[in-house]
């Protein structure tokens, strides 16, 4: 029997993604050992994980490489690939959002050309050119986004927020919210035929587990 791929999203999100495995009955104990290996392997279930970078997890999965995804919404309105979502996982929930100084508060629209500056510029010119219809100049980052309006590099900010604590510790408010956002299970298109009853099986797994812990909650 071939194996099911796994792609997680390094860091947070595997976190949860191995709790929540682990609980429907998919041996995961190889990924909680310390080491720097990027393949795990349950031999009983036959499921290799693989870890990879969170914006490259729909990148796997659309190629085949592997069949189902573990990653963030965030990544997914990002990426924009052609992939099946097929469950919101409960986890990793935050929103994407317009930041910036508490100035701006009720005057974002008066701001013409505005700089923003984001890890998700896909997500921001959608944002702001095809919804709000308004042409913005965008500044890619790949991280501490916050400091981008700090020392005038951007207006504003397009990055998402989960607790509120980066943003108040760095002065700046929500002015608008883009999208909620949470973990999600996404699946290939070939390998949602071809292996139809595996994978309905594991999702219908983990489909329950969410249940169960939402009870429990
Ligand atoms: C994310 C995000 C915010 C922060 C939000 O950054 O881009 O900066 O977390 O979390 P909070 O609302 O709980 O403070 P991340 O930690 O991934 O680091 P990065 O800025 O280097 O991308």
């Amino acid at each position: 029997m071939r194996y099911i791929n796994i792609a997680l999203s390094k860091g947070r999100l595997a976190d949860y993604a191995v709790s929540l495995f682990s609980k429907s009955g998919i041996d995961c104990s190889e990924i909680n050992e310390k080491s720097r290996k990027l393949i795990f392997t349950d031999e009983v279930n036959n499921i290799k994980f693989f870890l990879v970078k969170p914006s490259d997890v729909p990148t796997y999965v659309e190629y085949g490489a592997a069949d189902i995804g573990i990653v963030g919404r965030d990544t997914l309105l990002e990426e924009g690939r052609n992939l099946y979502e097929v469950l919101n996982l409960d986890f990793g929930a935050c929103r994407m959002v317009v930041a910036g100084p508490k100035e701006l508060e009720g005057k974002l629209d008066s701001i013409t050309n505005k700089r923003v500056a984001t890890k998700y510029p896909n997500v921001a010119r959608e944002y702001f050119e095809h919804t709000k219809r308004e042409s913005i100049e965008i500044i890619k980052l790949n991280g501490s986004v916050e400091l981008a309006p700090l020392v005038g590099l951007s207006e504003v900010i397009v990055d998402i927020v989960e607790s509120g604590r980066t943003l108040k510790d760095n002065g700046l408010v929500v002015l608008e919210t883009i999208a909620d956002i949470s973990a999600r299970m996404v699946v290939n298109r070939v390998s949602m035929k071809m292996e139809n009853k595996r994978i309905g099986a594991l999702i219908e797994g983990i489909r329950k587990q969410i249940e169960k812990d939402s009870d429990e909650k």
